[in-house]
This record gives structure tokens, sequence and C-alpha cells, in this order.
């Protein structure tokens, strides 16, 4: 597979991709609209602009039909800011439309409720931890607008405002409420749950990191990208996003969804 050069970049279907090159720099939220899937890998597509080519827009051009055939994957499949789209995303700048959106598929898994499509693959994640050896557990998963404006309030009355907007949503903005989120737990230092200093040391903690993309869940907080997040980092959230997303993503080193989608980094959560 061919290799994408350069920095991370925004990375869309070919005729967004090229309306993008055709019309300069990303607006300041390119919220996407619903698109028709394209094929996965496509190659050519006519242009639907009709001005003369500059020789720097050819050369984009050009590379970026490059990189789309090299991609196998199309991420204008789905939605991100539709609030019942497997791909939303949500951040301290982004929030659900409408703001206390609730999934209306929840099903039950371990005692904590994910949406109907994330169940499966959850499920296969905890029995396949199990069948090596390593007991992962759930210790949240779906939160209410309620339930997300409580556990708002208690960080920030725990931690101050400026730390408690970096490690808890605002009610509105959490993947909790999308039902597409979990927070995993160690069975052998649950004392390690929920602490950043020590969770990502855990047998469970390792074994998410090498095998959770292959059952469609990413790390969705990662180390080094809490300006690009707007939270600090969380071993233990993780985002189903479907399995061929995880694993090209874990494929190709990308960590955050704002870097995937070409979605403007999170602000400071504190405005
Ligand atoms: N702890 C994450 C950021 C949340 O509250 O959704
Ligand atoms: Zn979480």
């Amino acid at each position: 597979m061919l290799r994408r050069r350069g920095p991370v970049r925004p990375v869309l279907g070919t005729a967004v991709l090229l309306a993008l090159v055709a019309c300069g720099p990303a607006p300041a939220d390119p919220t996407l609209p619903e698109s028709p899937a394209l094929p996965t890998t496509p190659t050519t597509t006519p242009r639907t602009d009709s001005g003369p080519d500059t020789e720097a827009e050819t050369e984009a051009e050009a590379e970026v039909e490059v990189e789309v055939e090299a991609l196998g994957i199309d991420l204008t499949a789905h939605s991100t800011s539709d609030p019942d789209s497997p791909w939303v995303v949500v951040n301290p700048d982004r929030a659900f439309d409408p703001l206390d959106h609730e999934p209306d598929d929840l099903v039950t898994v371990q005692g904590h409720q994910v949406r109907k499509m994330v169940a499966g693959d959850l499920r296969t994640l905890l029995d396949a931890a199990r069948e090596d050896g390593v007991h992962v557990t759930l210790t949240s998963a779906f939160r209410s607008y309620e339930a997300q404006h409580r556990a708002h309030a208690g960080a920030i009355a725990r931690n101050g405002r400026v730390v408690g907007e970096q490690i808890s949503a605002r009610p509105g903005h959490s993947e909790h409420q999308s039902g597409l989120a979990v927070d995993f737990g160690s069975s052998t230092r649950p004392g390690c749950n929920l602490a950043r200093l020590c969770f990502d040391e855990t047998v469970e903690a390792v074994w998410l990191a090498e095998h959770a993309s292959r059952h469609g869940f990413i790390l969705r907080y990662a180390p080094g990208q809490e300006s690009v997040t707007g939270y600090l980092s969380e071993g233990w959230h993780f985002r189903w996003v479907g399995r061929e997303l995880a694993t090209w993503m874990q494929d190709e080193g990308l960590t955050t969804l704002e870097d995937v989608f070409g979605l403007p980094p999170a602000g400071s959560a504190d405005d």
C-alpha cells in the first residue's frame, strides 16, 4: 500500500477532496453532509469545476488521486455530524444535535448499555481477551445527557474547572452519550481504573492497545493528542467505529478522529 506523505491531512472521498482542493482551505467547521457511499478505491472522478487548472492545482489533485487510490477505505461512507451515525464526532467544540440526543437501540452488555451495532464486537472483544487470559471489565458505557451533566459537574467540583473540563465532557459533548463509547477496566489492578498514571501499565490496557482495533474499537484519547481531542489521555476510553476503520487507523498510525476526518482540532473546553 502506498503511504501518505507529510503530515496528516483531511482524508475524504475523491469528489469532496477535489472540491476542497479547488476551493482552498477547509472552513472552520467543515461538517460534511451525508453523501452516498462511493467505491472504496475510486481512481478517477470527473471535474465539477470549469476553470483552467493551475500547475499547483493540477499537482495537488494528482497527489490526492494517488492518496485516495491508496486508501482502500471510503471516509465519506457515514456522516460525522448525524448523532446516529457510527462515525459521529463529538468533542469540546462539536456537540450532538439535538444536545440531548439519545440512541433508541441500546442493548445491555455486562450491565452497561451500548448501541446494538456495538454489542457484538464488544462481546467478541471481551471473550477474546478472556481466551488470552486477560479479564477486561467494563466500568461505563452509554450515559444520558442528564448522567453526563452529573458526571461533568462532579469532575468540576472535585478537580476545579480547568482540570475538570480536560477530563470530563460537557453534557451534549460526550461520546458516552452516543452509545458508541466504553470505559474498560482492569481486573488485576482495579485501583488503576480511571487513573491516568497507572491504567496504561495494566495487562488489560496492554492487551487492549494491541487487540481492540480488530474488534472495531479505537483508543479515542491517546497520549500526546490532547490539543487535537481536547481531553487528557484516557487509556480506558475506547470508541467503536467498526472494524474496517479501526484496523485502518491502527495500520496507518492515525490516532484521532479529528485527523482522520479532516476536522479542526478541538479548542479548549474552558471558553
Ligand atoms: N471523559 C470523557 C472525555 C467524557 O466525559 O466523555
Ligand atoms: Zn469514557
